[in-house]
């Protein structure tokens, strides 16, 4: 049996409607905190794991999505021209993170669908999912922390985090018992449920370790919440058959698939560098 995780798929399709109007012409994906795209972080925390693979799912046209990560030898060369080494290094390192691919979601049909579409490139084996507007900061990758519950227990492993009440209704919503601090044993799954009717308030963070049998039930195409294929439904119908556990993850998480949430992002990588932050204050005391 394969112990290690390979292959890593990461949806990144859909329509950014909660960022129009810059979403007709930028893929949400590619949308910055500060300087970097989102994909970036989810694809930078699957090499920091050790995954070697990334499967990108895209939207038909958003090819500038995997673009992001092609070697720029003439970007390189003109830094290299103008001695600046240090930035060079940095560009050439972003090509050279992970072994990343891509395959177009012809139709829109839900998160759970997105993630059918990297079936073929996984084959029969334990895989990863990214769901790239959840950033999470840790000393350890936050997949690294779901490996290790994996390696355990088997089966499939999802990163969770207790949310106020205010998010539960947005959310996928975990059923279960604590085993220790950070781990629960899962005993159902519920996508976006009704506040009454919530099992807890541990919700489903976008870092999934799945077994393959994840896929024969996606594959059934049942759709769900929102007339959507679920993801968190295909993970739920493996219950009985294997283990499903969460993991508490230590790190601190921002939901930037939002506006407000893209602000806070930004604000917490500004506030880690000093110089930076200290210039935004300038600029921002300049108009008051
Ligand atoms: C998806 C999942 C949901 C999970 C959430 C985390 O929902 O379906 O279970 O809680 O990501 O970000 P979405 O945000 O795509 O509506």
């Amino acid at each position: 049996m394969v112990d290690r995780i390979r292959t890593a798929i990461i949806p990144a399709a859909g329509l950014g409607t909660r960022f129009l109007p810059v979403t007709r012409a930028v893929p949400k994906v590619l949308l910055p905190v500060l300087d970097t795209p989102l994909i970036h972080f989810s694809v930078q925390e699957a090499a920091d794991a050790g995954i070697e693979k990334a499967v990108l799912v895209i939207s038909p046209g958003d090819e500038a999505v995997a673009g992001y990560f092609s070697p720029q030898p003439e970007l390189e060369k003109a830094l290299r021209e103008r001695g600046n080494e240090a930035e060079r290094a940095r560009q050439r390192e972003i090509s050279s993170l992970i072994d990343v691919s891509h395959v177009v979601q012809e139709e829109a049909l839900g998160l759970g669908h997105a993630v059918l579409m990297g079936r073929d490139r996984v084959g029969d084996e334990t895989f990863a999912v990214f769901l790239p507007d959840d950033l999470i900061w840790s000393d350890r990758p936050a997949i690294s922390q779901l490996i290790d519950v994996w390696r355990r227990f088997g089966g499939s492993v999802i990163a969770a985090k207790r949310v106020p009440q205010a998010a539960v209704e947005a959310l996928g919503i975990i059923a279960g018992e604590p085993v220790d601090d950070r781990t629960w044993r899962v005993t159902g799954l519920v996508e976006k449920p009704r506040l009454a009717e919530a099992p807890s308030n541990l919700a489903i963070i976008g870092r999934y370790v799945l077994s393959p049998s994840v896929f024969a039930h996606l594959a059934e195409g049942k759709p769900g919440a929102g007339g959507e294929i679920q993801l968190t439904d295909a993970v739920a119908a493996t219950l009985g058959d294997e283990p499903v556990h969460a993991c508490i993850f230590e790190g601190d998480h921002i939901d930037a698939g939002t506006p407000a949430g893209m602000l806070a992002a930004a604000n917490y990588l500004a506030r880690r560098d000093p110089e930076l932050h200290g210039l935004a204050r300038q600029a921002l005391e300049a108009t008051e």
